[in-house]
């Protein structure tokens, strides 16, 4: 455009508008638009999405307004490029540098309609790409593979549960307006952490989104519901040379909370329908809980505490109890080493003929490696070297790796110790939290009512074979392996890795 626009008449010094008719601001000015429909478009997306997702915030809120500060500073940039290109003295020559479109010249209209027809097909396009990495972000496979190695543990677990068709947005992003800004605010730190590769290993709850909550389960499930009884059947083998199986079939009295559905019984009588469980926890991941109160239908309130804790309770946070204090791994859950040596004989995937193999791959599990590659060397070669002759050892290893890939993850460190199940009382306290016997009411004697061995389930059968068959739908009281010992808080011995 230079030379040709020079003009034979001498025109006054550029405004300062018009030193931003150059191409370079022209084209600044059109990413800036075009960054801030796709900001728009994303924001409105997201706003009447049905599910918020906390990604959506890095686009709308991080990508799109970098793009319009880029293309600012590209009209920024263009018009101090112009500003410089006009000598000091030769104000005559300004006008050479103002942009004259003149359509009577082809050259002009030429470029005219390529710039248009460009920007158009830009905007255009933008518009499409933010609107189909939105949907993007939506699928389970970005909130668990984009960002791969810091979700791997709770995709894979997410992977083998009960919801595993359920969105991970779903639980993680909370209804409500607080929540909408929480996750978009800490889905950007996600991002921030994730480039720079310092994210926590292992992730917890304290640096991932707040954990879900109790609304959110009930988006799909009614807490109204009288679940009544179920039966579970629980099949273990002991770490013995002949993995002698030993099994434990149960009712649990889930029952239910709302006096119209059904009557307010057993488990699910703690659903803050028809009372309401608050309590203190003395450490972050609240397996210390010394304190708590009920306040039942009639709103008589009833505290009990363990002797130990004198403390002033204005002093802690109180909480209400809520699914999660139970139901805390209800897609993330890393099964014990005992756990699922047990399920891979009980599926007959490991042969319970093998002399030692709970015991032996169990040991293989559990010893400290730093890589899956590491892990998976050594347990080959660890379990090769003990069974020389074995003719089934191709299959053994293969499922000794198979367990340890969907359980264990060194490099985020994270196994099942990291994140127990709170559901039973067996390998962790759990139930037994609150429920050890040891909460006592103001009177010093009566304990949270719920714990003895029948008040959450019978046991309708147990041991193995024959005595399978003795059922008592009153309930057995539990026979011990291991008879000497019936100490109550099983997770004294009991630690999911249990080797003899
Ligand atoms: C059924 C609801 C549900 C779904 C679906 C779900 N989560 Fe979770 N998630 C939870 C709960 C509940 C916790 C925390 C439990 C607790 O308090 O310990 C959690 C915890 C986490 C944590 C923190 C670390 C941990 O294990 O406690 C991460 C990270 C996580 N989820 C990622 C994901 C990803 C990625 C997906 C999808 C692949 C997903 N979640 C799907 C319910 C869910
Ligand atoms: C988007 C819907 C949805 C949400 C949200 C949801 N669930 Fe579920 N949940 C399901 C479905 C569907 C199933 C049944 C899966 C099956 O058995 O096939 C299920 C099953 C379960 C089960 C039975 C598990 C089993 O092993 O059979 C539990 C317990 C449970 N959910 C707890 C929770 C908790 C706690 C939350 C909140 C953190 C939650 N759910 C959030 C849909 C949901
Ligand atoms: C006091 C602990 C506790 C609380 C609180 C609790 N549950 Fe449960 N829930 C259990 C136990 C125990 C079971 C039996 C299943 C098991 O042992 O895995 C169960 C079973 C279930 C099942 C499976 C029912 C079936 O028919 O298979 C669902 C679904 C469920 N709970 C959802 C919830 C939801 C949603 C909440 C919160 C509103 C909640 N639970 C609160 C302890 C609890
Ligand atoms: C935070 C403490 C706490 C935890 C953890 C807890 N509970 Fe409770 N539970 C209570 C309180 C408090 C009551 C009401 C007791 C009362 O009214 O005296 C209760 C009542 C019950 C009852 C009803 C007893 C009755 O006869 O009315 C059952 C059954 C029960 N809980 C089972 C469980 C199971 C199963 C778990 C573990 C999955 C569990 N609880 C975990 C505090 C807890
Ligand atoms: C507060 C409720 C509660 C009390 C009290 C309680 N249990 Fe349990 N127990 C549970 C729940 C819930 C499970 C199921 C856990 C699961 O589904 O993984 C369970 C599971 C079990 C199992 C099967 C575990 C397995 O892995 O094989 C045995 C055995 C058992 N309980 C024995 C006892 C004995 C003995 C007592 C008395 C000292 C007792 N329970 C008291 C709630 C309770
Ligand atoms: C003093 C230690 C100790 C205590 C306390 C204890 N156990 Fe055990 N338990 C053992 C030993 C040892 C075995 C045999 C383990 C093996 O050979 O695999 C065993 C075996 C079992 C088994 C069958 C095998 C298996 O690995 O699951 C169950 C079920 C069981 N215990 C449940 C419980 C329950 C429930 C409690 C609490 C009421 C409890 N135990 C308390 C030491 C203990």
């Amino acid at each position: 455009m230079s030379e040709e626009s020079i003009s034979s008449t001498p025109t006054p010094l550029p405004t300062r508008l018009s030193r931003l008719r150059n191409w370079l601001s022209l084209s600044g000015f059109v990413l800036a638009v075009s960054a801030f429909f796709a900001f728009v478009l994303l924001f409105s997306v997201d706003l009447f999405a049905t599910h918020a997702n906390p990604y959506m915030g890095i686009l709308a809120y991080v990508v799109a307004p970098s793009f319009l500060l880029a293309g600012l500073a590209i009209v920024v940039l263009g018009y101090i490029l112009e500003t410089r290109r006009i000598p000091k003295d030769h104000p005559e020559m300004v006008s050479s540098f103002v942009l004259h479109v003149n359509l009577a010249r082809q050259r002009d209209r030429r470029l005219l309609v390529g710039f248009v027809g460009g920007s158009l097909g830009f905007l255009f396009l933008t518009a499409l790409g933010s609107y189909q990495t939105y949907h993007m972000t939506e699928t389970n496979s970005f909130c668990g593979e984009v960002c791969h190695t810091p979700m791997e543990p709770q995709f894979k677990a997410y992977q083998h549960s009960a919801h595993a068709k359920v969105a991970c947005v779903a639980c993680h992003v909370g209804p409500g307006a607080g929540n909408y800004i929480r996750t978009k605010v800490s889905g950007m730190r996600q991002l921030y952490h994730m480039i720079l590769g310092d994210f926590n290993r292992p992730i917890t709850l304290h640096n991932v989104n707040q954990r879900p909550a109790q609304e959110t389960c009930q988006s799909c499930h009614w807490s109204q519901k009288h679940t009544g009884d179920l039966q579970k059947t629980y099949r273990h083998f002991l770490a013995d040379e002949t993995n002698t199986p030993f099994t434990v079939q149960m009712v649990l009295k889930v029952g239910g909370s709302d006096p119209v559905h059904g009557p307010v019984e057993g488990i699910h009588s703690h659903m803050n329908v028809s009372n309401k469980v608050e309590f203190i926890a003395t450490d972050e991941s609240r397996m210390k809980i010394p304190w708590v109160k009920v306040t039942d239908a009639n709103g008589k309130v009833t505290e009990y505490r363990t002797k130990e804790f004198t403390d002033d309770i204005s002093k802690h946070p109180i909480r209400t109890m809520d699914c999660m204090d139970c139901h805390n791994r209800p897609s993330h859950k890393y099964l014990s080493p005992n756990a699922a040596v047990d399920q891979s004989m009980a599926y007959g995937r490991i042969d319970p003929a093998i002399p030692w193999a709970k015991a032996k791959v169990v040991k293989a599990l559990v010893q400290p490696y730093a890589t899956r590659e590491e892990a998976n060397q050594k347990i080959e070669s660890f379990l090769r070297a003990e069974y020389p002759d074995e003719k089934r050892i191709d299959a053994l290893v293969a499922e000794a790796k198979a367990i340890y890939k969907v359980n264990f993850f060194p490099e985020m460190k994270v196994d099942w110790r990291i994140h127990p199940d709170l559901i039973g009382h067996k390998d962790t306290n759990g139930c037994f939290r609150c429920h050890d016997g040891k909460h006592l009411a103001a009177d010093g004697k009566t304990s949270i009512k719920g714990s003895d061995c029948t008040a959450c389930h019978l046991i309708v059968a147990q041991g193995a074979g024959k005595d399978l068959e003795k059922v008592d739908p009153k309930g057995l009281p539990f026979f011990h392996i291991d008879s000497e010992n019936s100490d109550p808080s099983c997770n004294e011995c009991h630690n999911g890795q249990n080797q003899d």
